[in-house]
Protein backbone atom coordinates (compact mmCIF):
# COMPACT_ATOMS: atom_id res chain seq x y z
CA UNK A 1 0.00 0.00 0.00
CA UNK A 2 1.36 3.63 -0.78
CA UNK A 3 1.51 5.83 2.01
CA UNK A 4 -2.05 8.14 2.44
CA UNK A 5 -1.32 11.75 0.95
CA UNK A 6 -3.62 13.38 2.89
CA UNK A 7 -1.82 12.05 5.67
CA UNK A 8 0.38 14.51 6.87
CA UNK A 9 0.86 14.59 10.56
CA UNK A 10 0.05 11.94 13.76
CA UNK A 11 -3.31 14.42 14.04
CA UNK A 12 -4.35 13.37 10.42
CA UNK A 13 -3.29 9.64 11.33
CA UNK A 14 -5.54 9.52 14.49
CA UNK A 15 -8.85 10.48 12.31
CA UNK A 16 -7.62 7.90 9.89
CA UNK A 17 -7.18 5.55 12.03
CA UNK A 18 -10.53 5.89 14.48
CA UNK A 19 -12.43 5.93 10.72
CA UNK A 20 -10.86 2.43 9.77
CA UNK A 21 -12.20 0.97 13.55
CA UNK A 22 -15.27 -0.16 15.45
CA UNK A 23 -15.95 1.80 18.52
CA UNK A 24 -15.15 -0.60 20.90
CA UNK A 25 -11.80 -0.83 19.51
CA UNK A 26 -11.30 2.37 19.20
CA UNK A 27 -12.30 3.42 23.17
CA UNK A 28 -9.40 1.05 23.60
CA UNK A 29 -6.94 2.66 21.85
CA UNK A 30 -7.78 6.05 22.21
CA UNK A 31 -8.54 5.98 25.63
CA UNK A 32 -7.08 6.58 28.99
CA UNK A 33 -7.83 6.22 32.54
CA UNK A 34 -11.10 8.17 34.91
CA UNK A 35 -11.47 11.42 33.54
CA UNK A 36 -8.21 11.20 30.77
CA UNK A 37 -7.03 14.33 33.09
CA UNK A 38 -3.33 12.72 32.73
CA UNK A 39 -3.65 11.56 29.04
CA UNK A 40 -4.38 15.34 27.92
CA UNK A 41 -1.79 16.52 30.63
CA UNK A 42 0.96 14.23 28.50
CA UNK A 43 -0.01 16.24 25.49
CA UNK A 44 -0.13 19.71 27.40
CA UNK A 45 2.67 19.26 29.05
CA UNK A 46 4.72 19.68 25.76
CA UNK A 47 2.58 23.41 25.11
CA UNK A 48 4.47 24.33 28.44
CA UNK A 49 7.64 24.74 27.15
CA UNK A 50 9.49 26.86 24.68
CA UNK A 51 12.33 26.04 22.33
CA UNK A 52 15.17 28.67 22.59
CA UNK A 53 16.44 28.01 19.03
CA UNK A 54 20.05 29.22 17.52
CA UNK A 55 20.88 30.75 14.50
CA UNK A 56 23.56 30.84 12.08
CA UNK A 57 24.82 27.28 12.79
CA UNK A 58 25.32 24.88 9.86
CA UNK A 59 22.62 22.64 9.07
CA UNK A 60 23.42 21.15 5.37
CA UNK A 61 23.68 18.35 7.30
CA UNK A 62 21.40 16.69 9.73
CA UNK A 63 20.79 13.60 11.06
CA UNK A 64 18.40 12.30 13.48
CA UNK A 65 20.34 9.27 14.19
CA UNK A 66 21.53 7.60 17.86
CA UNK A 67 21.47 4.57 19.41
CA UNK A 68 19.76 2.83 22.56
CA UNK A 69 21.39 0.92 24.87
CA UNK A 70 24.21 0.82 21.97
CA UNK A 71 21.95 -0.43 19.29
CA UNK A 72 21.88 2.34 16.37
CA UNK A 73 18.21 3.35 15.15
CA UNK A 74 17.54 6.23 12.23
CA UNK A 75 15.83 8.23 15.00
CA UNK A 76 15.31 8.88 18.65
CA UNK A 77 11.60 7.59 18.27
CA UNK A 78 11.09 3.99 19.07
CA UNK A 79 7.70 2.42 18.76
CA UNK A 80 6.38 1.59 22.51
CA UNK A 81 4.92 -2.09 23.54
CA UNK A 82 1.17 -1.57 22.95
CA UNK A 83 -1.18 -4.71 23.44
CA UNK A 84 -3.20 -6.40 21.13
CA UNK A 85 -2.63 -5.13 17.77
CA UNK A 86 -4.74 -7.75 15.84
CA UNK A 87 -7.46 -5.73 16.94
CA UNK A 88 -6.11 -3.05 15.17
CA UNK A 89 -5.29 -4.24 12.17
CA UNK A 90 -5.00 -7.98 10.85
CA UNK A 91 -1.41 -7.76 10.47
CA UNK A 92 -1.14 -7.25 13.72
CA UNK A 93 2.20 -7.10 15.33
CA UNK A 94 3.71 -8.29 12.59
CA UNK A 95 2.75 -5.06 10.94
CA UNK A 96 4.02 -3.11 13.35
CA UNK A 97 7.59 -4.85 13.36
CA UNK A 98 7.44 -4.60 9.63
CA UNK A 99 6.94 -0.80 9.13
CA UNK A 100 8.89 0.04 11.86
CA UNK A 101 11.42 -2.02 10.97
CA UNK A 102 10.89 -0.14 7.26
CA UNK A 103 11.75 3.02 9.01
CA UNK A 104 15.26 2.13 10.75
CA UNK A 105 13.56 2.12 14.45
CA UNK A 106 13.18 -0.54 16.78
CA UNK A 107 10.33 -2.12 18.36
CA UNK A 108 9.02 -2.97 21.94
CA UNK A 109 6.69 -6.14 21.48
CA UNK A 110 3.86 -6.40 24.60
CA UNK A 111 3.76 -9.27 26.70
CA UNK A 112 0.14 -9.40 25.50
CA UNK A 113 0.55 -9.78 21.75
CA UNK A 114 -1.49 -11.04 19.13
CA UNK A 115 1.68 -12.21 17.89
CA UNK A 116 4.32 -14.69 19.18
CA UNK A 117 8.61 -13.14 19.35
CA UNK A 118 9.04 -15.45 16.79
CA UNK A 119 6.56 -14.10 14.39
CA UNK A 120 7.71 -10.62 15.36
CA UNK A 121 11.44 -11.56 14.45
CA UNK A 122 10.19 -13.75 11.35
CA UNK A 123 8.86 -10.60 10.18
CA UNK A 124 11.92 -8.37 10.57
CA UNK A 125 14.71 -10.74 11.08
CA UNK A 126 17.31 -7.82 10.81
CA UNK A 127 15.62 -5.06 13.13
CA UNK A 128 16.20 -4.96 16.49
CA UNK A 129 13.50 -5.57 19.24
CA UNK A 130 12.77 -5.56 22.46
CA UNK A 131 10.44 -7.18 24.74
CA UNK A 132 8.08 -6.12 27.60
CA UNK A 133 7.11 -7.90 30.35
CA UNK A 134 4.11 -7.99 32.38
CA UNK A 135 4.50 -11.14 34.77
CA UNK A 136 2.04 -13.61 35.66
CA UNK A 137 0.76 -15.11 38.76
CA UNK A 138 2.07 -18.05 37.61
CA UNK A 139 5.68 -17.15 36.81
CA UNK A 140 6.76 -19.71 34.89
CA UNK A 141 4.73 -17.95 31.99
CA UNK A 142 6.59 -15.30 31.85
CA UNK A 143 9.98 -16.75 31.72
CA UNK A 144 8.83 -19.09 28.88
CA UNK A 145 7.63 -15.98 26.78
CA UNK A 146 11.27 -14.80 27.78
CA UNK A 147 12.95 -17.57 27.15
CA UNK A 148 11.46 -17.74 23.28
CA UNK A 149 11.88 -14.37 22.49
CA UNK A 150 15.93 -14.58 23.69
CA UNK A 151 15.90 -16.99 21.59
CA UNK A 152 15.05 -15.11 18.62
CA UNK A 153 16.85 -11.74 19.02
CA UNK A 154 15.23 -9.82 21.61
CA UNK A 155 17.85 -8.01 23.17
CA UNK A 156 16.61 -5.91 26.37
CA UNK A 157 13.99 -6.45 28.47
CA UNK A 158 11.52 -3.75 29.53
CA UNK A 159 9.56 -4.48 32.55
CA UNK A 160 6.19 -2.29 32.90
CA UNK A 161 6.08 -1.75 36.68
CA UNK A 162 2.55 1.01 36.59
CA UNK A 163 0.75 -2.40 36.06
CA UNK A 164 -0.05 -3.77 39.30
CA UNK A 165 -3.75 -3.74 38.93
CA UNK A 166 -5.56 -2.52 35.40
CA UNK A 167 -6.87 1.37 35.95
CA UNK A 168 -10.04 2.31 35.75
CA UNK A 169 -11.13 2.21 31.78
CA UNK A 170 -14.04 4.50 31.75
CA UNK A 171 -14.11 4.54 28.22
CA UNK A 172 -14.00 1.45 27.80
CA UNK A 173 -16.19 0.27 29.91
CA UNK A 174 -18.67 2.05 28.82
CA UNK A 175 -17.85 0.91 25.07
CA UNK A 176 -17.97 -2.45 26.37
CA UNK A 177 -14.14 -3.19 24.48
CA UNK A 178 -13.45 -7.31 26.20
CA UNK A 179 -9.91 -8.25 25.54
CA UNK A 180 -9.57 -10.69 23.15
CA UNK A 181 -8.03 -13.26 25.16
CA UNK A 182 -8.34 -15.81 22.63
CA UNK A 183 -5.94 -14.50 20.38
CA UNK A 184 -3.49 -13.96 22.80
CA UNK A 185 -0.53 -16.63 22.87
CA UNK A 186 0.85 -15.75 26.68
CA UNK A 187 -3.15 -15.35 28.07
CA UNK A 188 -3.95 -18.91 26.56
CA UNK A 189 -0.48 -20.29 28.12
CA UNK A 190 -1.48 -18.55 31.24
CA UNK A 191 -4.97 -19.51 30.90
CA UNK A 192 -4.14 -23.22 30.90
CA UNK A 193 -2.27 -23.58 33.66
CA UNK A 194 -4.42 -21.18 36.20
CA UNK A 195 -5.79 -22.39 38.83
CA UNK A 196 -8.62 -19.68 39.11
CA UNK A 197 -10.59 -18.71 36.26
CA UNK A 198 -9.68 -14.78 36.31
CA UNK A 199 -10.35 -12.97 33.10
CA UNK A 200 -7.17 -12.67 31.19
CA UNK A 201 -5.31 -9.42 32.72
CA UNK A 202 -6.29 -11.07 36.22
CA UNK A 203 -4.01 -13.57 35.69
CA UNK A 204 -1.25 -10.90 35.92
CA UNK A 205 0.93 -10.21 39.45
CA UNK A 206 0.14 -7.58 41.60
CA UNK A 207 2.66 -8.40 44.24
CA UNK A 208 5.82 -7.59 42.12
CA UNK A 209 8.55 -5.25 44.08
CA UNK A 210 11.49 -3.81 43.48
CA UNK A 211 13.97 -7.81 43.97
CA UNK A 212 12.36 -8.79 41.00
CA UNK A 213 14.73 -6.16 38.77
CA UNK A 214 17.50 -7.74 40.11
CA UNK A 215 16.08 -10.73 39.38
CA UNK A 216 15.75 -10.75 36.06
CA UNK A 217 19.07 -9.20 35.42
CA UNK A 218 20.46 -11.94 37.12
CA UNK A 219 18.52 -14.57 35.31
CA UNK A 220 18.50 -13.23 31.40
CA UNK A 221 21.95 -11.75 30.31
CA UNK A 222 20.45 -9.03 28.63
CA UNK A 223 19.60 -5.38 30.06
CA UNK A 224 17.03 -4.89 31.71
CA UNK A 225 14.50 -1.34 31.43
CA UNK A 226 11.69 -0.23 33.88
CA UNK A 227 8.95 1.57 32.53
CA UNK A 228 6.21 3.08 34.00
CA UNK A 229 7.67 5.43 36.85
CA UNK A 230 7.51 9.05 36.88
CA UNK A 231 9.80 10.40 40.58
CA UNK A 232 12.88 10.71 41.01
CA UNK A 233 12.82 8.42 44.23
CA UNK A 234 11.87 5.23 41.92
CA UNK A 235 14.50 6.28 39.34
CA UNK A 236 17.45 5.95 41.57
CA UNK A 237 15.68 2.78 43.26
CA UNK A 238 15.94 1.96 38.98
CA UNK A 239 19.60 2.39 39.46
CA UNK A 240 20.43 1.15 42.33
CA UNK A 241 18.77 -2.66 41.18
CA UNK A 242 20.38 -2.46 38.10
CA UNK A 243 18.41 -1.10 35.37
CA UNK A 244 20.25 0.28 32.13
CA UNK A 245 17.58 2.60 31.33
CA UNK A 246 14.59 4.06 32.63
CA UNK A 247 11.15 5.03 31.02
CA UNK A 248 9.82 7.56 32.75
CA UNK A 249 5.98 6.94 31.36
CA UNK A 250 2.35 6.77 33.19
CA UNK A 251 0.84 4.26 30.56
CA UNK A 252 -0.35 7.17 28.14
CA UNK A 253 -2.44 8.01 31.05
CA UNK A 254 -4.27 4.67 31.08
CA UNK A 255 -3.57 4.31 34.93
CA UNK A 256 -3.72 6.43 37.25
CA UNK A 257 -5.89 9.13 36.36
CA UNK A 258 -4.45 12.31 38.26
CA UNK A 259 -0.70 10.94 37.90
CA UNK A 260 1.90 13.79 36.53
CA UNK A 261 2.41 14.53 33.15
CA UNK A 262 5.60 12.25 32.05
CA UNK A 263 7.47 15.14 30.36
CA UNK A 264 6.82 17.08 33.72
CA UNK A 265 9.01 14.00 35.56
CA UNK A 266 11.91 14.19 33.07
CA UNK A 267 13.94 16.41 34.79
CA UNK A 268 13.66 15.19 38.27
CA UNK A 269 14.60 11.76 36.83
CA UNK A 270 17.43 13.10 34.93
CA UNK A 271 18.83 14.59 38.35
CA UNK A 272 18.36 11.07 39.97
CA UNK A 273 19.83 9.15 37.41
CA UNK A 274 22.94 11.08 37.07
CA UNK A 275 23.92 9.61 34.07
CA UNK A 276 24.27 5.91 35.53
CA UNK A 277 21.29 4.89 32.75
CA UNK A 278 19.90 6.29 30.15
CA UNK A 279 16.08 7.65 30.18
CA UNK A 280 13.74 8.22 27.73
CA UNK A 281 10.06 9.71 28.02
CA UNK A 282 6.72 8.53 26.71
CA UNK A 283 2.90 10.22 26.65
CA UNK A 284 1.54 12.36 24.30
CA UNK A 285 4.77 12.73 21.69
CA UNK A 286 3.11 13.39 18.67
CA UNK A 287 4.99 15.99 16.98
CA UNK A 288 9.20 16.23 16.06
CA UNK A 289 8.75 19.30 18.63
CA UNK A 290 8.05 17.25 21.36
CA UNK A 291 10.64 15.18 20.47
CA UNK A 292 13.64 17.47 20.62
CA UNK A 293 11.77 19.26 23.60
CA UNK A 294 11.66 16.19 25.76
CA UNK A 295 15.72 15.88 24.49
CA UNK A 296 16.23 19.00 25.54
CA UNK A 297 14.87 17.95 29.30
CA UNK A 298 17.39 15.16 29.51
CA UNK A 299 15.77 12.21 27.77
CA UNK A 300 18.14 10.09 25.11
CA UNK A 301 14.76 8.96 22.93
CA UNK A 302 11.23 8.78 23.33
CA UNK A 303 8.42 6.29 22.54
CA UNK A 304 5.35 6.36 21.13
CA UNK A 305 2.27 4.52 21.85
CA UNK A 306 -1.21 5.06 20.23
CA UNK A 307 0.27 7.07 16.65
CA UNK A 308 1.83 4.08 16.03
CA UNK A 309 -1.51 1.86 16.80
CA UNK A 310 -3.26 4.46 14.19
CA UNK A 311 -0.94 3.90 11.47
CA UNK A 312 -1.19 0.16 12.10
CA UNK A 313 -5.33 0.75 11.83
CA UNK A 314 -5.36 2.44 8.60
CA UNK A 315 -2.32 1.60 6.88
CA UNK A 316 -0.82 -2.03 8.34
CA UNK A 317 3.03 -1.86 7.87
CA UNK A 318 2.82 0.89 5.50
CA UNK A 319 0.64 2.98 8.01
CA UNK A 320 3.43 2.59 10.76
CA UNK A 321 6.14 3.47 8.32
CA UNK A 322 4.47 6.76 7.63
CA UNK A 323 3.81 7.83 10.59
CA UNK A 324 7.46 7.06 12.13
CA UNK A 325 8.82 8.52 8.54
CA UNK A 326 6.85 11.62 9.45
CA UNK A 327 8.27 11.63 12.70
CA UNK A 328 11.45 11.34 11.82
CA UNK A 329 11.11 14.57 9.31
CA UNK A 330 9.28 16.22 11.18
CA UNK A 331 12.19 15.87 13.70
CA UNK A 332 14.68 16.33 11.68
CA UNK A 333 13.49 19.34 10.68
CA UNK A 334 12.90 20.69 14.23
CA UNK A 335 16.84 19.98 14.73
CA UNK A 336 17.90 21.86 12.11
CA UNK A 337 15.42 25.10 13.09
CA UNK A 338 16.91 24.38 16.38
CA UNK A 339 20.77 24.33 15.18
CA UNK A 340 21.28 21.34 15.97
CA UNK A 341 22.90 18.43 13.86
CA UNK A 342 22.39 15.55 15.36
CA UNK A 343 19.88 14.89 18.52
CA UNK A 344 23.62 15.14 20.54
CA UNK A 345 23.85 18.37 20.26
CA UNK A 346 20.43 19.34 21.68
CA UNK A 347 21.03 20.91 25.36
CA UNK A 348 19.30 22.00 28.40
CA UNK A 349 19.85 25.43 26.68
CA UNK A 350 17.66 24.86 23.86
CA UNK A 351 14.76 24.68 26.29
CA UNK A 352 12.68 27.11 28.82
CA UNK A 353 9.56 26.86 30.98
CA UNK A 354 6.14 29.40 28.91
CA UNK A 355 6.01 30.25 33.00
CA UNK A 356 8.97 30.20 35.15
CA UNK A 357 8.28 29.56 38.63
C1 LIG B 1 -0.40 0.70 25.85
N1 LIG B 1 0.70 0.72 26.70
C2 LIG B 1 1.28 -0.49 27.08
N2 LIG B 1 2.43 -0.49 27.80
C3 LIG B 1 3.03 -1.66 28.13
O1 LIG B 1 4.07 -1.63 28.77
N3 LIG B 1 2.47 -2.86 27.73
C4 LIG B 1 1.34 -2.93 27.02
O2 LIG B 1 0.88 -4.00 26.67
C5 LIG B 1 0.67 -1.71 26.69
N4 LIG B 1 -0.49 -1.71 26.00
C6 LIG B 1 -1.00 -0.54 25.51
C7 LIG B 1 -2.08 -0.57 24.64
C8 LIG B 1 -2.55 0.60 24.07
C9 LIG B 1 -3.69 0.55 23.10
C10 LIG B 1 -1.94 1.84 24.40
C11 LIG B 1 -2.41 3.13 23.78
C12 LIG B 1 -0.88 1.88 25.29
C13 LIG B 1 1.37 1.99 27.06
C14 LIG B 1 2.41 2.39 25.99
O3 LIG B 1 3.53 1.53 26.01
C15 LIG B 1 2.92 3.82 26.21
O4 LIG B 1 3.41 3.96 27.53
C16 LIG B 1 1.87 4.89 25.93
O5 LIG B 1 1.05 4.52 24.85
C17 LIG B 1 2.53 6.22 25.63
O6 LIG B 1 1.59 7.21 25.40
P1 LIG B 1 1.10 7.66 23.93
O7 LIG B 1 2.31 7.69 23.02
O8 LIG B 1 0.09 6.65 23.51
O9 LIG B 1 0.50 9.00 24.18
C1 LIG C 1 -3.13 -1.40 28.41
C2 LIG C 1 -2.35 -2.58 28.87
C3 LIG C 1 -2.77 -3.90 28.54
O1 LIG C 1 -2.67 -0.28 28.64
O2 LIG C 1 -1.02 -2.34 28.96
O3 LIG C 1 -4.24 -1.56 27.85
Amino acid sequence: MEPITSIVTVDDAERAAEAALTPEAWAYIAGGAGDERTMRWNREAFSEYRLRYRVLVDVTSVTTETTVLGTPVSMPILAAPTAFQGIAHEQGEVGTARGTAAAGTLMCLSTVATATPADVAAAAPAAPRWLQIYVFKDREVTDEVIAQALEVGFSALVLTADLPVYGRRDREERAGFVTPDEAVPAFAAAAARAVTDDAALGLLEAGLEWDYVTELRERWEVPVVVKGLVTAEDAALACEHGAAAVVVSNHGGRQLDGAIASLHAVPEVVEAVAGRAEIYVDGGVRRGSDVVTALALGARAVLVGRPVVFGLAYGGDSGVRQVLELLRDETENALALLGCRSPDEVTAAHVTRAHPR
